[in-house]
């Protein structure tokens, strides 16, 4: 019941933001002129909250664009109704609706979809991960030197060591190829998928990786905060790789030479 209607929320916010992407829409500015917000955002967020409170009245719902709804469930509904909102914005299709279920302060379940390229990630804890039905995994790169990472950049620059452009400039100063989608959800499903060795990014929120974390998980990846330690989606730092090259990119992350 909780897979289906997690199916049925995610795949109607796809569906709202599908539709509007050739439409006009307003787009404003939250904290900082480039941090944006869409009216899409918005009803995407509300067909999601419709149908989670129409089966799950009573559980808590924690949400992007509307903040926490907390009943002191066991159960709760991480939400970013768009991930990826200034491709959005740009109409740059590479954005998707991410959707986390939490029991007991532990993520259980997450969907991931993407309507412009069609994928829907899928995972359930200790189930594996799935894309469009069909199983995934991580890859099997050994070393950084040889890897395809992706990383993202928080809206307000980060001055601090070992920031965002530290590590990225001692990354591609080596030549490793490092992306930047912008979207925090796709990047760690594609981690899953094995299309990107690595991800990592140092300012995120919970509505960002809740769902992907489990995804990276369960197709046999490893994800830590950023000193290599348990992740919770509730901390800012994330690394989400093979396994394979975990350690190595953490130790560079933390300062490490390559
Ligand atoms: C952003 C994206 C981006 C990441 C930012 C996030 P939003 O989320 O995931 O890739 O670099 O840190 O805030 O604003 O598009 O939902
Ligand atoms: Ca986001
Ligand atoms: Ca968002």
């Amino acid at each position: 019941m909780l897979k289906q209607v997690l199916y049925e929320a995610a795949n109607a916010a796809a569906a709202i933001i599908k539709e509007y992407s050739t439409k006009n829409f307003t787009i404003s500015s939250k904290e900082g002129i480039n941090n944006l917000v869409t009216e899409v955002d918005h009803k995407s967020e509300e067909v999601i909250f419709e149908i989670i409170k129409k089966h799950f009245p009573d559980h808590d719902i924690l949400s992007e664009e509307s903040g926490a709804l907390i009943q002191d469930s066991k159960y709760k509904w991480i939400i970013d109704p768009i991930d990826g909102t200034v491709n959005y914005a740009n109409r740059i299709p590479l954005c998707c609706v991410s959707i986390g279920i939490e029991i007991s302060g532990k993520i259980q379940m997450g969907a991931v979809f993407n309507p412009f390229l069609n994928e829907f990630f899928f995972a359930e804890k200790d189930k594996g991960a799935t894309l469009n039905g069909e199983k995934i995994s991580v890859s099997h790169k050994t070393e950084v030197m040889t890897s395809c990472l992706v990383t993202g950049f928080p809206y307000n620059y980060l001055d601090q060591p070992n920031g965002p452009l530290e590590v990225f400039s001692k990354l591609i100063k080596k030549g490793i190829p490092v992306r930047r989608l912008g979207s925090a959800a796709i990047d760690l499903c594609w981690v899953a998928a094995g299309r990107f060795d690595g991800f990592y990014e140092h300012e995120l929120h919970a509505w960002d990786s809740a769902a992907g974390f489990l995804i990276v998980e369960e197709a046999g990846g490893k994800v830590t905060n950023l000193k290599g330690e348990i992740y919770s989606p509730f901390q800012h730092g994330i690394i989400a790789t093979n396994g394979k090259i975990h350690d190595e990119l953490q130790k560079i992350i933390a300062g490490g030479s390559i």
